[in-house]
Order: C-alpha cells, then structure tokens, then sequence
C-alpha cells in the first residue's frame, strides 16, 4: 500500500507528494507544524494542539490554511487512506510560495502538507529500564514557544546525545537553568518530592503532553511546582523523566553519565506514565 499525503488541496502518493521550490518554508524555514498522536483512531488532545497551532501561526502573521473543522476532517482522511489507528500525525504550514526575499508582502497564501504514519509510544522495555540524557548549551533562537519547523539546533544536540549512547539532550540556558530537551519536556521530582516543570516562556514550548499531565496529576491530587530548575537540582533529583507526543512519559535515569535516584525508574513517573496511558487511551475518567 503506497503512502498518501495531503499537499495543498490534493490527497497524492508519497512519491508525487512534494512543494515548490520557492515554498518560503524549503527556502526560510517560513513555517511551523504539529505532532499529533492517534490512538485506536482517535485524535488526542486535538484541541490542544489546534490552540497551539493557531498560537504558532499567530506569532508569525500566517493565516491558518482552514477552519479547524475543515482541517480535522483532512486529518481523518490521511488516517483512513494510510489506514493508519495507533501512531502520528504531522501537519505543516508553511507561509506559501514566493520568489526568494527575506520580506514578504502581500497577503499570504499558506500551504499545508498533512501525512500520518504507524508508530507505537516507547515500548515496555524502555519505559521500565528508563533512558539517559547528556545535558547541552540552548542555542536555539529567542522565539521557542513558536513550535517553527527551524530545528536546526534541536536536531544538531538531538545528534550529539545519540552519538554518545544518551535518548535525549537536555537544554541549558545562561543562566544554567533547564530550558527542555530537543523534543521533549523536561521534568523532574526535586530531593524533597516535589514535582517540577519549567513555567511556559518564550524559551520552550508549550508540550500538549505537559499540559495534559499537569491537568492529569492535579485531579489525582498531586502538586505540580511550575518553576525553573537547574542541572544540579537535576542531577540531585529522586527521579527524572521526560514528556512528548510520542515518548508519552519516559524516565531518566541518568543525566550526563550521573545517576538519578537509584538509576531506575521512579514510582512518581511510573504512576504518572500509568495516568497518561489511560488518558490516552480513553478510560481515565478525572478528566
Ligand atoms: N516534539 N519541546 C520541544 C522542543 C518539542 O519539539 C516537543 C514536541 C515538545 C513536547 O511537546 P508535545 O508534548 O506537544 O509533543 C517539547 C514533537 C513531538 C516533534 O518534534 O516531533
């Protein structure tokens, strides 16, 4: 079965899926996008994520290419040609075609590019051995609350933690705080318990999955401290974990070659985790 995509109005195979060369997303990275994760069919946290694109496409003056509705219905239909029930869907909209200037005028028309594929969260395996991280210096841009297909310093740290046997590399900003890894949340349960994220700024993104943990642990009574931590409050931490669209909630158990707790998983995230999954798959009834 050939893989179908949506670009720009036509529903295509893979192989005739493609942009212009001058897309301003292809030629600027002019665009932004969203990670969506489906589960037994079902769209997750939709709304979340339509609220974020909107936020994405707002900050950068780019008309949304359609309605919610309208688009909700493209998604579906990538689902359904790609029979795809359990995995993700990636959309992009980028400000449309012009000839190469840096300003652009005129009223844009954006392009969107849907595709979806099978994927499954992080296994077993990997959710009860944990994963390590190496922390690195931010050097992305002012603007990470954007969610910009511009990942070039995502995806060069993202490089360096592979090549040293880490999943992921967390962020560390002037001030040597956690920003975030390169895809992902970060999180930690501080030496006293508490369990900690990063407030939303302009220095990371706003993780639907952060958003519907928060939610999540609050109504199982739980207290979430929205404030910023430091790598060693990380590296003193009773456990570590990180949180995605598609890593759902992973624990850390290592940060850079350092143990975190007793190196294993801890009962905070793998509570957390538990929650999560029944979120995603439709039985958790708090909310
Ligand atoms: N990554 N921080 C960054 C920099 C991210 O790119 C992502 C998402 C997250 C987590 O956000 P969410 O919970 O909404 O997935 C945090 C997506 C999945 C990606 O780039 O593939």
């Amino acid at each position: 079965m050939s893989r179908i995509a949506y670009v720009a109005g036509q529903y295509l195979p893979h192989s005739q899926a493609s942009v212009h060369i001058e897309d301003r997303g292809y030629q600027f990275a002019d665009g932004v996008y969203e990670v969506v994760a489906v589960s037994g069919g079902r769209r997750i946290d939709d709304d979340l994520h339509f609220e974020r694109l909107e936020r994405s496409l707002g900050a950068l003056d780019i008309p949304m290419p359609m309605s919610r509705r309208a688009l909700a219905v493209v998604m579906d239909q990538v689902l359904r040609l790609n029979r795809v029930r359990d995995g993700i869907i990636y959309l992009q909209v980028t400000r449309g075609q012009a000839p190469r200037d840096h300003a652009w005028s005129g009223p844009s028309s954006p392009v969107l590019t849907v595709t979806a594929r099978r994927q499954s969260p992080p296994d077993e395996a990997l959710a009860s051995q944990g994963v390590a991280v190496i922390t690195l210096k931010d050097q992305r841009w002012k603007r990470n609350d954007i969610k910009s297909v511009n990942l070039l310093a995502n995806i060069m740290a993202k490089y360096k933690a592979r090549a040293e046997g880490a999943y992921e590399a967390w962020l560390i900003d002037d001030d040597d705080l956690i920003t975030e890894g390169t895809s992902t949340t970060a999180w930690i349960v501080s030496s006293d318990g508490q369990l900690i994220t990063r407030p939303l700024d302009e220095a990371i993104l706003g993780g639907v999955t952060r958003a519907a943990l928060i939610h999540i642990a609050r109504a199982a009574g739980m207290e979430v401290e929205e404030r910023p931590f430091s790598r060693t409050e990380a590296l003193a931490a009773r456990e570590a974990f990180l949180t995605s669209t598609s890593a759902y909630v992973l624990a850390i158990v290592s940060i850079d070659g350092q143990k975190i707790g007793d190196g294993t998983p801890g009962p905070v995230t793998l509570n957390l985790l538990d929650r999560y999954r029944r979120h995603v798959s439709g039985n958790d009834f708090s909310g």
